[in-house]
């Protein structure tokens, strides 16, 4: 009786151990990945609204894919966002670092292993087998796209308060250059965004990891 009741729970410490092997996405990326991603849309369509008020280039955004209504409506809404796009992003940095994530899954990136990925995947044969590893061309777009975003968020406070952030509006190159800077960050983060949903979409499974985890 024993001896089955060992065997029993070896059987279920397996399978505990099986379930837990097959968490691609574990719960707390998955929770930060959503938020940071409605807190960015918001940044974004808000963002297009306060620029559309006062062009730096040639062009301004159609109004049915900003959000705000009007220059004072799209400000509230991009400075109620930046609270949950930064603190949420300051979770996941932090995690990021301390639980070791950052350097298992982003890192190493080399340049031979960007060149044969890129490569791979234009021949249709980068494989997606493993979910829970990153091919180089991955953890390249992730590392930059993390990057763009402490730029974009670093060149927006240094518009949002350029007296109390001086010296941080300085190192920009002064408030004019800041928000082209932050334009830049933004158009790099879209571009971002556009290739990683059509990929999300298409790779099987990986959207479902995002969702559930496996
Ligand atoms: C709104 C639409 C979005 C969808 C459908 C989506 C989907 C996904 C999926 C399926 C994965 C896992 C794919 C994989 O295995 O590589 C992923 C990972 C990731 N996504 Fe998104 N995403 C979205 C928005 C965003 C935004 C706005 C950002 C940042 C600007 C972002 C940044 C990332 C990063 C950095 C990872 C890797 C996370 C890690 O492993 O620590 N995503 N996304």
């Amino acid at each position: 009786m024993s001896g089955m009741t060992a065997s029993h729970d070896a059987a279920g410490a397996g399978g505990a151990i099986a379930q837990k092997a097959k968490v691609i996405q574990p719960a707390w990326v998955r929770v930060v990945h959503w938020i940071n991603a409605v807190a960015m849309i918001m940044m974004i369509m808000s963002g297009w609204q306060i620029y559309n008020a006062s062009p730096i280039f040639n062009f301004t955004f159609p109004t049915t894919i900003t959000l705000g209504g009007w220059l004072g409506g799209a400000l509230l809404w991009h400075f109620a966002a930046m609270w949950l796009l930064v603190f949420n992003g300051l979770v996941y940095v932090i995690a990021g670092f301390l639980t070791g994530r950052f350097r298992r899954k982003l890192l190493p990136i080399s340049p031979s292993g960007v060149i044969d990925d890129t490569k791979a995947a234009l021949a249709g044969k980068l494989s997606h087998d493993d979910l829970s590893t990153y091919n180089n061309v991955q953890k390249l777009l992730y590392v930059g796209v993390i990057l763009a975003g402490v730029v974009v968020v670093m060149s927006g406070l240094s518009m949002w308060k350029p007296v109390q952030f001086q010296e941080l509006t300085a190192v920009f190159g002064g408030y004019d250059s800041a928000r082209v800077v932050h334009f830049c960050a933004m158009a790099a983060i879209v571009s971002f965004l556009v290739i990683h949903i059509v990929l999300a979409v298409l790779v099987p499974k990986s959207l479902r990891a995002m969702i559930i985890g496996r």
